[in-house]
């Protein structure tokens, strides 16, 4: 039986809305196949959203994100800001306040190695294979929300959390660490933050719900340290949002790209599944950026937000093949890989289409 859904396409800045074409496509291709029905609406965000509205989030984009049943993002972010610290109107403000208003307080960003991009990254390939490591973000909490302060001389952002927020990220992990191989990584900074400190006695207070699972508890800088070193170590990591921030991009070098990064976004209200890179004006709308992240983060939708593990399987395998046939975006392709087959966008995005 077919399953009918109504998704939300929030295509954002720079690049976003490039790679999100492909992530559809792949959604709507492989839907056909099994026999779902898909209705799509579009929703502006980011400095798109503030050029044509004057806020980065409009209610309408917001209203149509809680009626919808899985929402597809891009990207947000623009230049303009990063280099105008005064701006009171910011991109990225969207973002935020749609993971805040949608409760989506578990960011999954899973590091999957496609063999083919061993030598895609900086990182040795010995050290690399094997790496399979599923990162939790907290992403409504921690000092991305707390009240921010500002004179001419001096700024604050209170890091704060709440014992709730520690607990039910810290069991979604533990749920996730029983499915894998029964490892978890807490991080932290509780040699110096009280916010970790309750962490860490919050982690300590579950584990023993799931005394299957060996639990371990790191600081961040040696977690930092520890991913480049020996990322196999890893299988789940369960860290606060700034740090879980700061460590993905950081494994998404593993994965060779932060083109081939897809996350996925859930708590409360409906799904929201999108690439970790950023808008990347630099290359935007050049027709270079990697769709593979977007496809990716189609593929845990199928997953996560419905339940079908089959049809998420079919687009890794699709993404697979692509890569075993040696067809790369110039971000993972290495001094090694065929000219010709370094790919733009559209090329990429519908050669997935064809192994699909
Ligand atoms: C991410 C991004 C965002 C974040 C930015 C764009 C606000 O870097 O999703 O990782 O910091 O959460
Ligand atoms: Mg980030």
């Amino acid at each position: 039986m077919g399953i009918k859904k109504h998704i939300l396409v929030i295509p954002g800045d720079g690049i976003g809305p490039e790679v999100t074409t492909w992530g559809k496509a792949v959604l709507e291709k492989i839907g056909q196949e099994y026999g779902h029905e898909f209705t799509f609406d579009e929703g502006v965000m980011g400095h798109v959203a503030i050029e044509a509205t004057g806020t980065s989030l409009p209610d309408d984009t917001l209203a149509k994100a809680k009626a919808s049943d899985a929402i597809l993002f891009g990207a947000v972010g623009h230049i303009k800001y990063d280099n105008d610290p005064s701006a009171k109107v910011r991109p990225e403000q969207g973002l935020l306040k749609i993971r805040k208003e949608l409760g989506l307080y578990a960011n999954l960003r899973p590091i999957m190695l496609f063999d083919e991009l061993l030598n895609a990254s900086s990182l040795k390939p010995e050290i690399l294979k094997g790496t399979d490591i599923l990162f939790f973000r907290e992403l409504t909490g921690d000092v991305y929300f707390g009240e921010k302060n500002r004179t001419a001389n001096f700024a604050s952002d209170l890091m704060n959390y709440n014992r709730y927020e520690v607990e039910r990220i810290a069991r979604k992990a533990y749920e996730a660490a029983r499915a894998r191989t029964k490892r978890l990584c807490s991080v932290d900074k509780a040699n110096v933050l009280e916010t970790s400190r309750l962490w860490r006695e919050v982690i300590q207070g579950i584990a023993p719900e799931y005394p299957d699972v060996e639990t371990e508890h790191m600081f961040i800088d040696n977690a930092a340290m520890q991913l480049v070193k020996n990322p196999k170590k890893f299988d789940v990591v369960v860290t606060a949002n700034l740090f879980g921030d700061i460590l993905t991009d950081e494994a998404s070098q593993i994965a060779g790209s932060m083109g081939m990064l897809a996350s996925a976004s859930v708590g409360d209200g409906t799904g929201f599944f999108e690439p970790i890179h950023g808008s990347a004006h630099d290359i935007a709308g050049q027709n270079k950026a990697n769709p593979l992240a977007s496809i990716l983060s189609v593929a845990l939708m199928y997953e996560i937000a419905f339940g079908l593990k089959e049809e998420a399987g079919r687009i890794t395998s699709a993404v697979d093949k692509t890569l075993k046939a040696g067809y790369r975006t110039g971000d993972i392709a290495d001094a090694n890989i065929d000219k010709a087959k370094i790919l733009g966008t559209a090329a990429m995005g519908q050669k997935v289409l064809e192994y699909l």
